[in-house]
């Protein structure tokens, strides 16, 4: 191969830019072009086929920076799917117009839906990125535990407990660049909130990302909250206000942390309120953390609080606050960094070595630590092709006492344990409180990359 494409799909994720890097130095390497595609998927649907090359002269273009946050080449939550093999067959053409041989898709598993029938057509593999930590399998046999019936009419989906003992070592893709950045910032939130709720004798809950997914709200342990919820575990809504008054009985605050897709008993999502969805089809989680609030509100009651010497009414003694966007934002930590380069080269050398509908993926082991290898896409899909969002592995999670057991614990030491490099530090220390960041305007990097692109003509 001589000419590659790569594209950023599905939400931005903080170590984009540092995997678009590592393809572009290993290519480079390798005497090979790549070509980057703008938006996602949507460049590839546009007949102009928008570009830009990105190692002209077998150099990173100057613009490529591996530490800014986010993706140079823009992204998109526009798939392709195999619903029309027209489109397909358009798209592959235009490529081809372009010389290009084989593709990366870096992304989670809606960018994986969106690769394989491009898979089917020309070359292509996917590096992994997500904050969400949910593109994997805790074990390969996972993928055989789920299950489909008919229910009233409609297919329903669930798992059958797997019968396999659960060792980190067997974990398809141990972790996905992204998600250590956002662990850094939620973990700090939690922290930093937790100054309010014990100067002003408050409640608070804190909202995480990570849709149907915990690991976020699992790694938010590092900002030592009270209480971790995860969507995997069922809020015992009895449980959790005798915990929280127990604990304000003693400290006279109390910190929660919640994923945004956490369910009660009856397996209904406290912050769906809408089931509005996104492009790809996802459910968009939004108000987890009100629902608890008033969960809280209601079962505590104001007479509580007086009874505490509180003047306030549990309605002002209980909080919320979504750490939000921040989560997905600014520059990578170490962490996510260095690997995402690693997967990215790996991507390169998988499309050169004749991989497709592959993705490279982070594994990691007691005596080798991380290290990247490659998987077969398919063997991340259920028996009907579908691809699901990993969850947290049971034995991660102390449900009882509403936060990471010894295993999720063992499980996060190894990602975090030097995740955060001493220029993360100093490069904040050096560039938050520049004085020309007052003066001058923010210049975006989509200002120099919009020189740089080109159409097919
Ligand atoms: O999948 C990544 C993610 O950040 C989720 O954790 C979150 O639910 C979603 O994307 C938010 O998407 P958007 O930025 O489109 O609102």
């Amino acid at each position: 191969m001589k000419r590659i494409g790569i594209l950023t799909a599905g939400g931005d994720t903080p170590a984009l830019n540092a995997t678009i890097y590592g393809a572009v130095v290993r290519a480079s390497q390798l005497q090979v072009e790549l070509y980057g595609f703008i938006k996602g998927f949507s460049s590839l649907l546009n007949p102009r086929l928008p570009h830009l090359h990105l190692n002209p002269l077998f150099r990173p273009i100057p613009e490529l920076d591996p530490t800014l946050g986010g993706t140079l080449l823009g992204a998109s939550r526009d798939y392709v799917d195999n619903s029309d093999p027209d489109l397909l067959d358009q798209v592959v053409h235009r490529l081809g117009q372009l010389g290009i041989e084989g593709l990366i898709c870096v992304g989670g598993d809606g960018t994986l839906n969106g690769m394989q029938p491009l898979a089917e057509r020309l070359p292509a593999v996917l590096a992994p990125k997500t904050i969400d930590n949910d593109l994997g399998l805790n074990y390969p046999s996972e993928v055989d535990e789920w299950q489909r019936e008919e229910k009233g009419g409609a297919e329903g989906v669930f798992r059958r407990p797997g019968r396999v003992e659960f060792n980190q070592e067997y974990m398809i893709n141990y972790v996905t660049p992204g998600y250590a950045t956002a662990v850094f910032e939620s973990a700090q939130g939690v922290q930093r909130v937790r100054t309010t709720a014990e100067s002003h004798r408050r409640i608070a809950i804190i909202e995480v990302m990570g849709r149907h997914s915990g690991y976020i709200a699992l790694g938010s342990a590092y900002g030592q909250p009270d209480i971790a919820l995860i969507p995997e575990c069922p809020v015992r809504t009895q449980a959790l206000v005798e915990r929280v008054m127990e604990l304000y009985d003693l400290q006279k605050n109390a910190v929660i942390v919640c994923g945004e897709g956490v369910i009660d008993e009856e397996g209904r999502e406290l912050g769906a309120a809408t089931h509005s969805t996104d492009p790809a089809g996802n459910i968009a989680l939004s108000g987890a953390a009100e629902a608890l609030r008033q969960l809280l509100v209601d079962r505590i009651g104001d007479e509580y609080f007086r009874s505490q010497r509180r003047g306030d009414k549990a309605s002002a003694a209980v909080f919320t606050r979504k750490v939000g966007h921040t989560q997905r934002g600014g520059r990578p930590v170490l962490f996510d960094r260095t690997y995402a380069a690693q997967l990215g080269g790996k991507a390169v050398e998988m499309l050169l070595g004749g991989q497709s509908n592959a993705l490279a993926v982070l594994q990691w082991n007691r005596s080798q630590g991380f290290y990247v290898d490659s998987y077969d896409a398919n063997r991340l899909r259920d028996r009907w092709g579908h691809i699901h969002a990993r969850q947290v592995h049971p034995s991660f999670y102390d449900a009882e006492g509403m936060r990471p057991s010894a295993a999720g614990i063992q499980y996060l030491l190894p990602i975090f344990a030097n995740a955060v490099g001493h220029d993360d530090l100093e490069y904040i220390r050096q560039s938050l409180f520049r004085a020309g960041n007052l003066i001058l305007p923010y210049h975006s990097i989509n200002t120099d990359v919009h020189r740089r692109i080109r159409y097919l003509s």
